[in-house]
């Protein structure tokens, strides 16, 4: 009945395509809002969703995977906390938490597996928690939208780290854990339910951050004469409470 009306009365048909004409408009002043389609970026486009302007939404990238974070405008626009992140890759500030100049690379180049391993898990956050819409061309994917040698490089040195840190928590579940407390008046200490606090080094810890690391570890009497541990300052030998300075 519509079509035969829009047919039989020139008005009507001026209307109706007035009102097709509004509709078409509007949608395409929304289009900003639905959803963008998974595609390869460049980093000039990317840069434009840098949360700057209220219309657009808000991407980000990680590993040369580019994510939707508008949802999270309130961290990652201007103002926000994470800021920094929108409109490119900056999965080097992930790790490295710098924000300026060149801190905001993509480049990996010099972490440690277990850094690269936490850049990893950033990615399987953003992937969890925000809506995936394409892969950037450059350091990651090639402009057929493969990961690059690079790419590979990072997942496989991470995976590195991963192993690691699984190994090193282990190690670490072997020994029981002290029980700990400080106070500014009291100051700090540590004590065990059972056994006597030592001080021991965390195992694979060099091979992880390149440097030496302890922690405070219980051990029963007879396990005292092992090597590698060291009483701490100013504690008896059988102390179930330790002061630490
Ligand atoms: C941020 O995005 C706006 C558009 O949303 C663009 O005009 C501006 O140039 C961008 N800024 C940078 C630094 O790329
Ligand atoms: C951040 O990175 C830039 C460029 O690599 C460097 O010049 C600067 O010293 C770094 N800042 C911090 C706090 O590490």
């Amino acid at each position: 009945m519509v079509v035969k009306m829009v047919a039989t009365s020139p008005l009507f048909l001026g209307l109706a395509v007035s009102v097709a004409l509004v509709a078409l408009l509007r949608q395409f002043s929304v289009k900003q809002q639905t959803p963008l389609q998974s595609k390869l970026w460049n980093t000039e486009e990317l840069a434009m969703y840098n949360g700057t302007d209220d219309g657009f939404p808000i991407l980000l990238g990680i590993l040369g995977s580019v994510f939707d974070v508008t949802k999270g405008r309130s961290h990652y626009g201007p103002g926000g906390d994470y800021h920094h992140f929108a409109g490119r890759d900056a999965s080097r500030a992930f790790v490295s938490g710098n924000f300026t100049g060149d801190g905001l690379t993509d480049s990996l180049h010099g972490l440690s597996s277990t850094e690269m391993k936490s850049v990893l898990d950033w990615r399987g956050f953003y992937f969890r928690s925000y809506t995936f819409v394409g892969k950037l061309v450059g350091r990651y994917y090639d402009s057929q939208g493969n990961p690059t040698k690079y790419l590979k490089g990072v997942e496989a040195k991470a995976a590195r780290g991963a192993q690691l840190l699984e190994k090193q928590k282990k190690e670490e579940a072997k020994l029981p854990d002290c029980n700990s407390r400080w106070s500014q008046q009291e100051g700090g200490e540590v004590w065990c339910d059972t056994g006597y606090p030592r001080l021991v080094q965390r195992p694979l810890e060099i091979a992880i951050t390149g440097k030496m690391s302890r922690r405070c570890a219980c051990f029963k009497e007879e396990e005292l004469g092992q090597a590698g541990l060291e009483l701490y300052e100013g504690c008896e030998s059988l102390s179930k409470v330790c002061p630490v300075k």
